[in-house]
């Protein structure tokens, strides 16, 4: 077992340098992760109930959850927005229901930044019974990847452009604004937004947020969009950050910390690779 998490790690870890031509960095960079992710759901049927594995994180800490009626229902509408591709993420999703259900107490809307098929917002809409709730959901893509004009150096060095164009290319993201509303219009209270985080976020006319979930994939939209939001999260209201300490995503680590430090943060990093800030 243990020699099975050193094998996943090592090529699930991006970080990981090959002496490689530069257009070969991409692959390195792209692929190892869904690699892992593979091998991890090949040996999982060899791997005792006891443990939690999937999605980079293996533990034998209690996670009962997974059978949570509950929760099974939430996950399996994540599953229906995304046409049955799995993530294998139920411990993200359950953390990101588990936020939603303390912001639904407070005050303000809710708002996610990287939509995606909307597998995470589905999950939420759904636990909650969206429309009964009285909330405004929006919900903001680019349907196109990320933004290159805003990419890093160090990001553009770490293959991040090519990793988006491969994510379009093999459906990982989905660049369809109309297959989202689609997936959304089951709920009134639902509005999804093409554009570019920034440029478009104007178009949020809520002026109190209790719910924030940032997941671009990349540095400088994530930080704006909380840099935007800040003034408008409502006392309590919660930012998940979907990628903090997500292996291999070193440079959103390293910007969002010092994020922090600038704007006064104070993450919580969890084992599944997310961070948390609660605002008073
Ligand atoms: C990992 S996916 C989001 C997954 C989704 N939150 C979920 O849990 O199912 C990241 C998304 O961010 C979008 N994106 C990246 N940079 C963006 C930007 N600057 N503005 C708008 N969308 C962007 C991509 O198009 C992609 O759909």
């Amino acid at each position: 077992m243990v020699a099975a998490q050193q094998l996943l790690w090592s090529i699930g870890h991006s970080e990981t340098k090959f002496a490689l031509p530069k257009y070969c960095i991409s692959a390195t960079l792209s692929f190892p992760m869904s690699l892992a992710d593979k091998l991890q759901q090949l040996l999982k049927p060899m791997v005792p109930k006891r443990f939690y594995f999937e999605d980079a994180l293996i533990t034998t800490h209690n996670h009962s959850f997974v059978e949570d009626p509950q929760f099974r229902n939430a996950y399996g509408r994540g599953l229906k927005a995304s046409g049955g591709k799995d993530w294998n993420n139920r411990w993200r999703v359950y953390t990101a229901t588990w936020v939603a259900r303390q912001c639904a107490k407070i005050e303000g809307d809710f708002v996610e930044c990287g939509v995606n098929y909307g597998f995470t917002s589905s999950a939420i809409m759904q636990q909650l019974d969206w429309d009964k709730l009285g909330k405004h959901f929006w919900l903001i893509d680019s349907f196109a990847g990320i933004d290159v004009k805003q990419a890093t150096e160090e990001e553009k060095q770490q293959g991040i452009v090519e990793r988006s164009e491969f994510s379009k290319r093999s459906g990982f993201y989905n660049s369809s604004a109309e297959r989202c509303r689609a997936n959304f219009s089951e709920w009134k209270m639902a509005h999804v937004i093409q554009g570019w985080v920034p440029d478009c976020l104007d178009q949020v006319t809520s002026s109190k947020i209790a719910f924030l979930h940032i997941d671009l994939n990349a540095v400088t939209p994530e930080i704006e969009a909380l840099k935007y939001f800040r003034s408008k999260l409502t006392r309590g209201a919660f930012v998940l950050l979907d990628d903090y300490g997500y292996s291999g995503a070193t440079l959103q680590f390293a910007g969002w910390n010092q994020a922090a430090k600038e704007l006064n943060l104070d993450i919580l990093a969890l084992p599944t690779g997310q961070g948390l800030i609660q605002f008073s």
